[in-house]
Parts: C-alpha cells; sequence; structure tokens
C-alpha cells in the first residue's frame, strides 16, 4: 500500500481559470484546464490529506472522492471562497489562472455592436496569493504557482519574495496549460531549486512530497 504522508493534514487547493464578465454573454479568461491543479488534488487525497478544491470553471469531472468541492467563476469568487476556508487548512497551494484584470463595470444587459470601436476598462482583481502570504496562519505552508512565458525562474522568485510564499512553482504557460505535461521549477528562498518534469499527477506527487518536508520542520 501506498505511503501516506499527508495523514492528518489539511490541503486546500485553487485550480483553473477564472471568468471575468463583460456583460450577460460575453467574459475575459484564459486558456488553464484545471489539470494541474485537479492533479494536485487528487494525489494529495491519496496522499491521506483531506483535500479541499476550490476550481474555477474547467471541462473536468469533479474528483469525487475528495472532501469537498466549492465551483467558482470570477476571481473575486475565488477570493472570497478562500477566505472562508483558509484559516483551518495546513497547506495552502494556489495553482489557479486568476485573472488579474476584471472589466471595471460589467454591463447588465448585451452590449450592443453600435460603436466601430470599443473600449473595456479593466481593475486589478485581489491577489489571492498575496493575501495569503501577509496573512499566514502560524505553521501554515503557503504555495504560490507562476506561469511565465519568459525569465521563468527570475520572475517567479520575485512572486516568491513579494507574496510572501513558502515555495512558488514555475512553469511555462506556453507549456503548462492545457496538457497532460509539465516541467516545473520548485523555488525556495533559501534552498536549491528542485526540477520535476512529467505527466501532472507525476509531477503533483513530488511536489506535494517536497511540501510535506516544509511541514516537518
Ligand atoms: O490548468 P492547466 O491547464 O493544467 O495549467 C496549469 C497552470 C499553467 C494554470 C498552472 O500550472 C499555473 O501556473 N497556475 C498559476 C497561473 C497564474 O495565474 O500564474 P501567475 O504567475 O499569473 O500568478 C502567480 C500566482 O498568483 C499564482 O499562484 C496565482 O494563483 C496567484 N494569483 C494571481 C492573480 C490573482 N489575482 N490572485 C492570485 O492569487
Amino acid at each position: 500500500s501506498e505511503e501516506k504522508p499527508l495523514s492528518g493534514k489539511k490541503v486546500l487547493i485553487t485550480a483553473g481559470p477564472t471568468r471575468e464578465a463583460i456583460d450577460p454573454v460575453r467574459y475575459i479568461s484564459n486558456h488553464s484546464s484545471g489539470k494541474m491543479g485537479y492533479s494536485i488534488a487528487k494525489v494529495a487525497k491519496r496522499l491521506g490529506a483531506e483535500v479541499c478544491l476550490i476550481s474555477g470553471p474547467t471541462c473536468l469531472e469533479v474528483p469525487y472522492f475528495i472532501d469537498s468541492y466549492i465551483r467558482v467563476e470570477s476571481a473575486k469568487d475565488m477570493f472570497e471562497a478562500v477566505l472562508e476556508k483558509y484559516r483551518e487548512y495546513d497547506i495552502l497551494i494556489m495553482c489557479a489562472a486568476v485573472a488579474d484584470y476584471t472589466p471595471t463595470q460589467s454591463s447588465q444587459e448585451k452590449i450592443k455592436k453600435t460603436q466601430d470601436k470599443l473600449v473595456l476598462e479593466l481593475s486589478k482583481t485581489p491577489d489571492i496569493l498575496d493575501f495569503l502570504g501577509h496573512n499566514k496562519q502560524p505553521g501554515q505552508i503557503v504555495v504560490g504557482f507562476a506561469a511565465e512565458t519568459q525569465n521563468i525562474v527570475d520572475n517567479a522568485y520575485e512572486k516568491l519574495l513579494k507574496k510572501e510564499a513558502d515555495v512558488i512553482v514555475a512553469n511555462d504557460a506556453r507549456r503548462a496549460m492545457g496538457s497532460d505535461e509539465n516541467q516545473v521549477y520548485l523555488i525556495f528562498k533559501d534552498k536549491p531549486t528542485v526540477v520535476i518534469e512529467g505527466k501532472k499527477e507525476e509531477v503533483a506527487k513530488e511536489l506535494l512530497k517536497r511540501v510535506c518536508e516544509l511541514l516537518e520542520k
């Protein structure tokens, strides 16, 4: 039988994209499929954890064997769901591709095609990872992701420092989004970077093992 290094631990995971409404029929989103976050949720459960998955809209089947599943739509919804839950969890893994900007005003009615140009004003969304990094409960481990298209490791290290995460999992956005495999760099403040490559479930397993080691300290 498989080892259960996470038994007795509670893990909160976010996954998938968010959708930011422009009007009742249109939205802004991104190419996240949810596969990476769902893989982490499944493997965390298999490794003995109590698992809560907070997910944006995806086509994936809900992993019925996890302990709690919350489906959300926008960055604001995701932030609210995380806020309600995060205090009780030992490990927080922010894998969702949260929209950084949302339409300042979303129209109540479908926008008509009357103008030649349409300007959308966007406002920053709350940064969930940044909030968690700065509001850590005693003993809590905060794991962030970084999806980059250039200078992956350097940009991710900046996010680690700025958001005060314990680990940043950096990956190439073009390669990671939607695919079944991934290559990630685990970036710590004062430990050498670890590279993991493989199917998303394999990456999840190795990632969770490394995060476990942080808990024991
Ligand atoms: O879903 P898949 O198709 O399997 O693809 C996986 C993935 C590429 C989405 C995943 O591996 C990944 O990299 N997730 C993070 C995507 C992202 O939004 O990265 P970022 O560098 O923009 O954000 C950095 C961190 O801040 C992330 O942990 C993100 O969840 C968090 N964030 C960002 C914005 C915001 N408003 N709130 C946040 O918490």
